[in-house]
């Protein structure tokens, strides 16, 4: 399937070659708006799925951003749609395919941080894997990676230190920290979020997780920044709707654009 999908992929974008691959979370989606040089629906793509979440757009866009090739995921596949844990980061074994090498995933998420704000950027320095499920469990493919990889530097310190760079360069503002992926799509319940704080998390997201463990594993850079839309269950006192989420998205959305693209920049 793998093969079918590059095949297909590589008949529409001719020789563009993608060195960085971006997903983009919920309501982060506008740079591929801003920058779509080739686009492909996710529908017509052997191997992918169709995003049913609102916030995500669902296809995969090409275009050159700051002089470097990029390949966006204008939406992705999560693991509470029913999707596979495989369907989710079939995507991210393309791009590798593809040669990307250094892949920045995003997402909306919950702070669990008490010092955090609705709509702060925040650069993932490591990840809890809480979904109970491993995209890597089943027969090994060992061109891509070895069967047990090393998780300790998922997200490179070197990598790290360029995002907040880049932070400082463009007047944007970061924090960082670990992030704790559960399933969802249930938010979690302030006694998760406890949980969450005491074992180190300092946001909750239902994503970027396993897209992660396959390019780390892959041999890829990876680069994670969340965007902290509201605060997790119980951190403050008021409800949250996912509506809420999209909302404090689209408040950082500027923002973000331009920390990504100062981000490419310095890849
Ligand atoms: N929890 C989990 N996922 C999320 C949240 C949250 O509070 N906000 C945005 N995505």
């Amino acid at each position: 399937m793998l093969e079918t999908a590059i095949e297909y992929i590589k008949s529409k974008i001719a020789d563009f070659e993608p060195e960085i691959g971006i997903i983009l979370g919920s309501g982060l989606g506008e740079l591929a708006d801003e920058y779509c040089d080739i686009y492909i629906d996710y529908r017509d793509i052997p191997g992918f799925e169709v995003s049913t979440v609102s916030g995500h757009k669902g296809r995969l866009v090409f275009a050159q951003i700051n002089g470097k090739k990029v390949v966006m995921m204008q939406g992705r596949f999560h693991f509470y749609e029913g999707h596979s844990i495989k369907k989710v980061v079939f995507p991210v074994k393309v791009m590798k395919k593809l040669g990307v090498k250094t892949l920045i995933i995003t997402n909306a998420a919950g702070g669990v941080n008490a010092s955090f704000n609705p709509s702060d950027l925040m650069v993932i320095t490591d990840h809890i894997n809480f979904m109970g499920e491993n995209p890597l469990i089943g027969e090994n493919d060992p061109e891509m990676g070895e069967r047990f990889p090393d998780m300790s530097e998922v997200y490179n310190s070197k990598y790290v230190e360029l995002v907040k760079k880049a932070g400082r360069n463009a007047g944007v503002d970061l924090q960082e920290g670990v992030y704790m992926a559960l399933t969802g799509p249930s938010y979690e319940t302030p006694a998760e979020v406890r949980m969450a704080r005491i074992i180190g998390a300092d946001a909750v997201g239902m994503s970027t997780v396993p897209e992660a463990i396959v390019a780390s594993w892959a041999g890829m850079n990876v680069i994670g920044i969340s965007c902290i839309c509201n605060s997790a269950a119980g951190v403050s006192t008021v409800g949250l709707t996912h509506a809420d989420v999209i909302k404090a998205a689209n408040t950082a959305k500027d923002k973000f654009k331009l920390l990504i693209k100062e981000v490419i920049k310095n890849i």
